[in-house]
């Protein structure tokens, strides 16, 4: 396996990380071999142990840091939820089919890619009039559209052997926990606030889906419905913690000036001011910053989009995604939704079960915030963040910090001869054994190992030569610095922790193994 050469062709940073991520095993398309089906992607060994450690990191901070309780729901759900959902009738994008070549395309994504306007949340009638007005063609075949229309996005199937039993498989992990909100509530004595949360897959039947894995037709959420009693809005647990991080938000008004740079303002100034609804989605927001910011993303390309009215259900009390600046323009990574008591109400309606849950003020239907993370557009902007091409090197690289670098360490012997190979297999079941991700790699020359160490983003290679024989010493190379010390065999699982924890640089490390030495 060859690693990335910078001298090779001109690409866009997009095809680079694709490339890579092909010939890496992070991700590449369903059935390749067969040609692949549009907007699927497998996850290959690095992108799974990635995707995990992205899932735990959440799990971590999202969840078990805030007692929420987590649930996994089925993926196939009944009919009737989604027409209480308002799926059925709305979960739809604009539609335009070529009159000669039948190639389908998102209406508005043509109008935003022709003519570079935000055409998000237009009618039918809305685009066909840009689309005519503007001569748009079809990107295939240069042939004139046909008018637009409403396409489901979600993905029918039918149940059990009798036919007409109909079924979808969800397109949000939200429903189960609404639907189960009292099973939820009842079975675990919770009292508001709580939160709810679930990592799954969900299905969207995308009419163009694009970009790699940023629009594809399955993917992974990491979603939480948090319930409040109306007055907690304002005064959510453990907000004077974060009232003081600042975020970046890109108000309506800036968006109406064109503006595209958000401004920084504290969670605290952000409610007073009234720029968002109440101080419970203050709080997720900055949770959401401190999360990106720890897997890698750059946080001066993250800004909270007030969405505009057209783009916001008329439920909603407001919706503020947190997009990041990628090489193909702002994306939305995660949807922040104050869904307000929408759901449990259009359930309790069309179930005629109760929702109401008691509190201190009697029976009362919660308020619901929902912070919904992609975990696959985290993973791609995680990517585009950490990629490098420097000039101290011949191979392109990721500088993932240790949260989600796939492996913690690699290990490898200097030759596979005179018991080097056998040395470095027992050190690599060691750290193994200490709970270190570690890979072992003893082909080709060492340069090239490093290289493709590098090339995966594993921030430390141990490496095993002929004095480890004599002394029991090895060596550890940092990839950022590419500097290498020595310690003693004994010392390296306590090392490592050092080293990925953050606490010690190498070369603090070497201070302080001197130290304890003299
Ligand atoms: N329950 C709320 C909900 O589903 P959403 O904004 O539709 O909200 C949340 O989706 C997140 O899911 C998005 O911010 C994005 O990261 C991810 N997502 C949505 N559609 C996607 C697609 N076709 N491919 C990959 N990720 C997608």
């Amino acid at each position: 396996m060859e690693e990335t050469s910078i001298s090779e062709k001109k690409q866009s940073l997009l095809d680079k990380i694709q490339d890579v991520s092909f010939r890496r095993g992070i991700a590449y398309p369903t059935g390749e071999i067969y040609g692949g089906l549009s907007g699927a992607f497998d996850y290959g060994p690095l992108g799974t142990l990635m995707r995990l450690k992205l899932i735990n990191f959440w799990r971590e901070y999202f969840v078990k840091d805030e007692n929420h309780f987590e649930v996994e729901g089925s993926l196939i759900i009944p009919e009737k939820v989604f027409e209480a959902s308002g799926h059925l009738a709305k979960f739809n994008d604009p539609l335009v089919q070529c009159k000669s070549c039948k190639s389908m395309f998102r209406a508005d994504k043509i109008i935003e890619d022709k003519l570079d306007q935000n055409a998000d949340g237009l009618s039918p009638e809305e685009l066909d009039k840009i689309i005519s007005k503007n001569k748009l063609k079809c990107p295939s075949c240069e042939g004139d559209f046909m008018n637009a229309r409403e396409f489901n996005l979600m993905l029918k199937t039918e149940v059990g052997s009798v036919s007409g039993n109909v079924a979808y498989l969800r397109p949000e992990t939200a429903q189960n926990i609404f639907t189960s909100f009292k099973r939820i509530s009842h079975s675990m004595r919770a009292k508001l606030p709580f939160g709810v949360a679930q990592v799954g897959k969900v299905y969207r039947n995308e009419i163009s889906p694009r970009q790699f894995i940023i629009r594809v037709r399955e993917f992974k959420q990491m979603e939480l419905e948090v319930f409040f009693a109306e007055e907690q809005l304002d005064d959510p647990p453990r907000f004077e913690e974060l009232a003081d991080e600042l975020l970046p938000i890109l108000t309506r008004e800036q968006q109406a000036k064109g503006i595209e740079e958000p401004i920084l303002i504290s969670a605290a100034d952000a409610v007073k001011k009234k720029i968002l609804p109440n101080a419970a989605m203050a709080y997720y927001l900055v949770k959401e910053k401190i999360l990106f910011e720890e897997v890698g993303v750059n946080p001066e390309l993250i800004r909270f989009r007030h969405m505009l009215p057209k783009e916001t259900p008329h439920y909603s009390g407001g919706n503020f995604d947190l997009e990041v600046k990628l090489s193909i323009g702002w994306t939305e990574v995660v949807g922040n939704a104050f869904r307000q008591q929408h759901d449990l109400t259009s359930h309790e309606k069309a179930s005629k079960t109760k929702m109401g849950i008691q509190h201190t003020t009697g029976n009362v239907i919660p308020f619901v915030i929902e912070p919904s993370i992609g975990v696959g557009r985290t993973m791609y902007c995680v990517l585009e963040s950490c990629y490098r091409e420097t000039d101290d090197r011949d191979w392109t690289w990721f500088q993932f910090p240790s949260t989600i670098a796939p492996y913690d360490v690699q290990v490898c012997p200097l030759m596979k001869k005179d018991g080097l190979e056998e040395k470095a297999l027992e050190i690599f079941e060691e750290l193994k054994s200490e709970g270190f991700e570690t890979i072992f790699d003893s082909s080709g020359k060492i340069g090239k190992r490093y290289a493709r160490s590098d090339e995966i983003g594993t921030p430390y290679c141990v490496t095993i030569d002929y004095d480890t024989l004599q002394d029991d010493t090895v060596t550890i190379r940092d990839r950022d610095t590419m500097e290498q010390i020595r310690v003693p065999q004994e010392e390296l699982p306590d090392a490592m922790v050092l080293l990925l924890t953050g606490e010690y640089g190498l070369k603090e490390l070497e201070d302080l193994l001197k130290e304890s030495t003299e």
